[in-house]
């Protein structure tokens, strides 16, 4: 049975606008440029194509795999040899996109192999995507190309299914064989999200990454904290977003209403590279919406 979102025009206009934000955001890393202004101009470029952010811009470096974006006061500029993951987000009227690359800053090659293997797995993964294929097929692709490079899969990141509004709509996407055995339907909207590493091949949690998501809506007797679940429902946000110094402050005091993300770091202290793109699932083959066209 074909699944197709009906309005799946704009989830092809979410996946190009996406698109273009993340190559904003790669052409943003340069060494001395802060954390905080890269992760506004990739916003900036979602919100000028009238669309919104999905999800705060990630962008985790080094040993970080995911899950960080600056804090309002973020002080940090990028360094010359940084290992970046611009993982960004956009959705219009629930339809979202997810797609990310890898950037070496200040293109010192150190670390081109790695990005080569998430590039090579991406695309690997993507080759297999069909109506009714074994999830587990796209697995064992990325794996193979990610070991053909020398390089380990993070085991416990994985892709994922996407739905009106709901970035991880229950399918998960292993980026190891041996994981799965659900397959894929027609029409389902999917990121392929391969994370590549040096070091032990999993993730653990973190310190606080500033993202955050209501659980639920906190109702009336929190008005601060209500007028934001209004604005942002469930959809993960940050505290950058928040102008309002009533309603940040409220942020803050209000953990119990909301769900707060660890940043992801490589357990055996590894670099980590990821690459991703958000697809549709056809007949014969995967349509690629975070494609980037000129
Ligand atoms: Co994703």
């Amino acid at each position: 049975m074909a699944r197709y979102p009906e309005d799946v025009d704009r989830w092809r206009e979410a996946g190009r606008i996406s698109a273009r934000a993340r190559a904003v955001g790669v052409r943003a890393l340069r060494p001395g440029r802060s954390r905080r202004e890269v992760a506004e101009v990739i916003e900036a470029s979602i919100r000028g194509d009238g669309a919104l952010p999905a999800f705060p811009a990630n962008l985790s470096r080094n040993f970080e795999a995911a899950h960080y974006t600056p804090s309002p006061s973020d002080a940090l500029a990028f360094e010359a040899g940084d290992l970046v993951k611009v993982d960004v987000g956009a959705h219009l009227d629930g339809a979202i996109s997810d797609t990310a690359e890898t950037v070496e800053v200040g293109g010192t090659h150190q670390y081109e192999n790695l990005i080569r293997a998430t590039q090579d797995a991406v695309r690997a993964g993507i080759a297999q995507v069909r109506a009714g294929v074994p999830i587990d097929q796209i697995s064992r692709a990325i794996e193979s190309a990610i070991h053909a490079r020398g390089f380990k899969p993070v085991s416990n990141l994985t892709g994922h299914t996407i739905q009106r509004y709901l970035l991880h709509a229950g399918k998960s996407i292993p980026n190891v064989s041996g994981a799965t055995g659900e397959t894929l339907e027609e029409g389902e909207i999917v990121a392929i999200e391969p994370f590549a590493t040096n070091g032990a091949g999993s993730i653990e949690n973190g310190s606080f990454g500033h993202i955050v998501r209501f659980r639920r809506d906190p109702g009336a007797g929190e008005p601060e904290l209500s007028a934001l679940f209004q604005r942002f429902r469930t959809l993960p946000f940050t505290a950058r977003w928040v102008t309002d110094a009533a309603q940040r402050t409220a942020l803050t005091q209000g953990r119990r209403f909301l769900q707060t993300y660890p940043v992801f770091v490589e357990s055996g202290g590894g670099w980590v590279s990821q690459a991703e793109h958000t697809v549709l699932v056809g007949p014969t083959s995967a349509e690629i919406l975070t494609e980037l066209r000129e």
